[in-house]
């Protein structure tokens, strides 16, 4: 392993819109999180990602850009931008931006002048294509339900002579997808980049990034739903030709400026996680989705994973990762709902189930993130009726699961478990009216549950969901190469109950090993360890410490019964030194 600047990183994801709100508008904002960044250095984490801040119509939250280098007036200024940046360097914070490179906003300048005239030298930025018999090119369908081709009026200034011409979006018709084809394209892009960079921007989180080669035949592809549309992962998906794009897109920026990157990549396969996250490979590090996007993009396939269902898409990622590549354990982000609701049973919801899901994910291999609220113990909003979300997926999923043959009923049941605004309602800082967030009306519910649940209440209790991540941080921090690079080694993999894997690195004769802990069950577990340790190893003696437990005091000794087990508390979460 060669040492990078981000090995140890830990970073927290920030949704600006529900952060901080500093002027009362009813929508966090960049001067919000300025004021904030003590709370940040506090809690530990060492990098914050910023979702979109960029200028935007916000169709889709800001994941539609109209102004790559300018910043959305609800958020601030470029000025506000630099004074973050700087603020957060001097608490040892570094900034990752988000990079929506696969699309823009349909009120991008390049756009509008492309989709006004067929002439405009913006028109190869975007794809446009002639359909055929009055139907669009290719019958696939988009992210966010609906054909991806949209089509240009005929008898618009922005219609070919004959009309009949669309262009395609993967995912909103208010987010045209660019035209990677375009080396021209391309320099615009990786020009931006570099002039964020300039401003001390030192990472990217980058969205959507496997979608930006298409199948040049732009064949229909067999219809596969009641909309007479076909999925368009096959000529969308990690196309074959994609890996030219994405090394270029490393080598003329990211490489030289020694960024890290963590990709938004669906569907890059096993066997090609060396060359999309290993070491020199396309980005530094790769989220994966098999283990916290449960329904696979369609939310009527709700499930609640058994604690052995769960162990077995998480053990398998981290299998695959092994020796490939570096992943970026998470449970929570912009785009899921709340991990205790995806995880738990509702009598779960309890400070142990809560610390117990943060040590699971967060001593996995990779750099960890930790989304905004997730180190308070937040959990879904009780939404009451459709007019209270915003997300413009949420109404798309409501459509798609009443065409399915559900009833409202249950639709409504669907987007209230997985809307994705369950992650974006206010930050809960304190119990002061809007739990703190702003003093105006925000823009999307306050969960009420702020009263107990909140930041400031939380930082003066030693034994909160926060007090915890603050510690489960340092350790991280104290270990960095133990739980960055080190082996994962699973154990107990036909436990019901239990979920326990062993981290272990040798270099230069040091060897450091942990063992991870997880009861998901509400009665007490027996775990035999006398077999965990691997060859030659000694098993865990009774000695063994606790590095960190949410049952059991940092510092102590196991203490093992005579036959030699632990006896583990409900919901328990440790972690040992072994
Ligand atoms: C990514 C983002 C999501 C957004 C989509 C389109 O998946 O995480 O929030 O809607 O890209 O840009």
């Amino acid at each position: 392993m060669t040492e990078d600047w981000w090995q140890s990183a830990v970073v927290y994801q920030i949704y600006p819109r529900s952060f901080k709100d500093s002027n009362g508008d009813g929508l966090g904002d960049l001067p919000g999180i300025t004021i904030k960044l003590d709370y940040l250095a506090e809690l530990g984490i060492t990098a914050i990602w910023l979702c979109p801040v960029f200028r935007s119509p916000m169709a889709d939250n800001g994941y539609d850009i109209s102004d790559y280098r300018g910043i959305s007036p609800g958020f601030g200024s470029l000025n506000d931008m630099e004074t973050l940046i700087a603020e957060a360097d001097k608490r040892g914070i570094k900034i990752f931006l988000d990079l929506v490179l696969n699309h823009t906003s349909d009120q991008h300048p390049w756009f509008k002048s492309a989709v006004s005239d067929p002439k405009s030298p913006y028109r190869d930025y975007y794809i446009f294509r002639k359909g055929a018999d009055g139907k669009p090119p290719t019958n696939w369908r988009s992210i966010f339900g609906g054909p991806v081709w949209e089509s240009v009026p005929s008898g618009s200034a922005g219609a070919m002579d004959g009309g009949g011409e669309y262009y395609l979006h993967i995912f909103a018709k208010e987010q045209p997808d660019l035209n990677w084809e375009n080396p021209k394209l391309r320099q615009e892009l990786y020009d931006m980049i570099h002039w964020w960079m300039d401003k001390g921007v030192a990472g990217f989180r980058i969205d959507a990034i496997s979608y930006i080669k298409k199948d040049p035949a732009y064949p229909n592809l067999p219809v596969d739903g009641p909309d007479g549309l076909a999925d368009l992962v096959p000529c969308c998906l990690v196309f074959p030709g994609i890996e030219k794009f994405l090394a270029e897109l490393r080598d003329k920026v990211f490489k030289p400026r020694n960024a890290f990157t963590v990709a938004e990549a669906y569907g890059v396969r096993p066997e090609q996680l060396r060359d999309y996250a290993g070491e020199g490979g396309l980005f530094s590090a790769i989220f994966d989705f098999t283990y916290t996007d449960l329904e696979n993009g369609i939310w009527y396939k709700t499930w609640l994973p058994s604690a052995a269902e769960l162990r077995d898409l998480i053990f398998r990622s981290q299998k695959g990762l092994l020796g490939k590549g570096r992943g970026a354990p998470y449970f929570e982000n912009h785009d899921q709902n709340r991990s205790p609701n995806r995880y738990l049973h509702p009598e779960q919801w309890t400070r142990e189930g809560k610390t117990m899901l943060g040590i699971l994910f967060f001593f996995l291999q990779g750099i960890p993130f930790i989304y905004q609220g997730q180190e308070l113990g937040m959990t879904n909003y009780p939404w009451k009726s459709l007019d209270e979300f915003n997300d413009v997926s949420t109404f798309d999923q409501y459509q798609r699961a009443l065409a399915a043959g559900f009833s409202k009923d249950d639709a409504f049941r669907f987007i209230q478990h997985r809307s994705r605004d369950n992650a974006r309602t206010p930050m809960l800082w304190d119990n002061s009216p809007n739990a703190g967030f702003s003093s105006g009306k925000p823009w999307l519910p306050v969960h009420p549950d702020y009263v107990s649940i909140n930041a400031e209440a939380e930082r003066q209790d030693a034994n909160s969901v926060f007090a915890f991540y603050r510690s489960m941080i340092a350790l991280r921090k104290k270990h960095p190469d133990l739980f960055f690079a080190g082996d994962f080694i699973p154990h107990c993999e036909d436990n019901p109950s239990l979920i326990v894997y062993e981290r272990s690195y040798q270099k230069e004769g040091r060897h450091e090993r942990a063992l991870v802990i997880c009861n998901f069950s509400d009665e007490k577990q027996r775990l035999d360890i006398s077999n965990i340790g691997g060859k030659g190893a000694k098993g865990i003696d009774r000695g063994a410490l606790v590095l960190l437990g949410n049952r059991r005091n940092a510092g102590a000794s196991i203490g093992r019964e005579s036959s030699g087990n632990i006896l583990l508390e409900p919901l328990e979460g440790l972690v040992l030194g072994l």
